[in-house]
């Protein structure tokens, strides 16, 4: 059910015990395991001085001890999810009370309720009433980006600011029942330690696939382009030739990105850039997707006009961003390549309503006035065309942690719920290339399920204010009652 009072939310701890636990350092058992070996080392040069039977005595005692500790970290933590109604996002259908077991965070049964074995021990978290979903995914957000930080105001943000804002983006984004995100940009590869943070469990926040920083060419939407004039030269990261593009590429590698964003025309939100142009040349789209591709990294191109959007399913790019302009042609060739478009239909509304307060420039909301309207015609087209639509919103632009505002949009210009959830779970997982770990709830995948108490098939505005986040087994939020 979908609450109205944020307050009324019961308080979460930010970091679970069980993940500060799993903290990189020394265990107990380490430590053990040390004072054991320093002992026996000591035991040969007493050996004669002190009684046997007093050493023996001391190392049973450790012995026993390591023991203890042993068993306590061997025994799984089994967790059981009793009773809830499971969306099988493969299938398209929901399977009526059911239990979830999982152990050491992956689903290791699902069965009718009451049919699954389980110990004393087992913790069991009752679901009746509740839908349960495989967690969400975004293919495109900014983590560490505010959504008040448009325009001049962007020039103040330093890296290490973008950075403590995806701290506190992060865990927005998990609590809102997303669990996986694709970061595609962030300032000095910032994006990629949030992923390490997260991943250490330092603190809370969804599995990121990072891009690190995206490569544009100068004066680009991604590379360069500013309100600055040409005394402040200001230094960015723009490519300009296909092989300057390869070398970007290489060193978003090298400094840990998962994935390639670049910008294949002018944006919306950057100066001075035109949203029909194309940016780069098809040589160097061609050569920023071979060498990711040969790096085993999948693109992502972000365009709006259609001349770029069409060079770059060209060049053989793995989703287009936006693709607001995508003509006919361009689609076909979408549907023809399997080429997932990932279209932001619901961050006009925020732009045109909420921009200007934001920080947006009226060059920006002039061309958000231009794209909006024919993006959502075009994703309408794309859609009944059969081209493979990924869950993509731009979070970041507008505020993190309401990413399901989209599901509606989705279903407003023609998916139906259940296609719109799909998107954002095992169609999201495909594009990332992680089906095998994530995307729906089946045996042998990451225990990453969210719950609601109203039918997200009926109204997907459920999806809004979710009741339960599970992620790698881990529960960060249960508000079921
Ligand atoms: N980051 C994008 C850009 O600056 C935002 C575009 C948002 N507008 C839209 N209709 N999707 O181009």
């Amino acid at each position: 059910m979908a609450r109205s009072d944020e307050s009324s939310a019961p308080h979460t701890p930010t970091l679970p015990q069980r993940q500060k636990r799993n903290a990189v350092g020394p265990s107990l058992k380490d430590y053990v395991t040390v004072f054991l070996e320093s002992k026996l080392r000591l035991s040969e040069f007493y050996q004669t001085t002190l009684s046997i039977g007093l050493l023996l005595m001391l190392k049973t005692t450790l012995l026993a001890a390591i023991a203890v500790i042993g068993l306590s970290s061997a025994v799984a933590e089994q967790t059981l999810l009793v009773g809830g109604d499971v969306i099988d996002v493969e299938r398209g259908t929901t399977m009526k009370s059911q239990d979830i077991l999982i152990q050491d965070g992956i689903i290791t049964a699902i069965g009718v309720t009451g049919s699954l074995p389980t110990t004393e021990d087992t913790t069991r978290i009752d679901m009746a009433g509740a839908t349960l979903l495989p967690g969400l995914s975004d293919s495109h957000v900014h983590l560490t980006s505010n959504s008040n930080w448009h325009g001049f105001r962007r020039l103040t943000i330093s890296t290490p600011r973008a950075a403590i804002a995806g701290v506190v983006n992060a865990e927005a984004t998990l609590m809102a029942g997303f669990t996986t995100v694709r970061n595609l940009g962030a300032p000095g590869f910032s994006d990629i330690d949030l992923r390490k943070a997260i991943d250490e469990g330092d603190i809370a926040g969804p599995r990121i696939i990072g891009a690190g920083q995206a490569i544009g060419i100068t004066g680009g939407h991604c590379g360069d382009a500013t309100v600055l004039p040409y005394e402040a030269q200001v230094k960015g990261r723009a490519a300009d030739s296909p092989w300057e593009a390869r070398q970007k590429v290489r060193e978003n590698k090298k400094y840990g990105a998962d994935v390639i964003k670049f910008c294949g025309t002018g944006g919306v939100l950057s100066p001075n850039t035109t949203i029909n142009a194309q940016q780069f040349s098809l040589e160097e789209m061609k050569a920023i997707v071979d060498e990711a591709h040969a790096l085993d990294l999948k693109v992502a191109v972000h365009a709006h006009g259609p001349r770029g959007i069409y060079s770059a399913l060209q060049a053989g790019v793995d989703s287009v961003e936006h693709s607001s302009m995508i003509t006919d042609e361009g689609i076909d060739l979408a549907v023809e390549q399997g080429t997932y478009l990932s279209m932001d239909i619901y961050v006009s509304d925020f732009i045109l309503s909420e921009g200007e307060a934001a920080g947006v420039l009226e060059e920006s909301l002039a061309k958000e006035r231009q794209v909006g309207r024919v993006q959502r015609e075009r994703f309408q087209a794309a859609f009944n065309a059969g081209a493979k639509m990924a869950y993509g919103t731009d979070a970041g632009v507008y505020p993190h942690g309401t990413n399901a505002r989209q599901f509606s949009k989705m279903v407003e210009w023609g998916m139906s719920p259940m296609q719109a959830i799909q998107a954002a779970t095992i169609g999201n997982a495909t594009l990332f290339g992680r089906e095998d770990q994530i995307g729906s709830i089946r045996v042998g995948k990451a225990a990453d399920i969210i719950a609601v108490t109203g039918d997200p098939l009926q109204n997907v505005r459920e999806l809004e204010d979710v009741d339960f986040v599970m992620k790698d087994g881990t529960v960060y939020l249960n508000a079921l009652d």
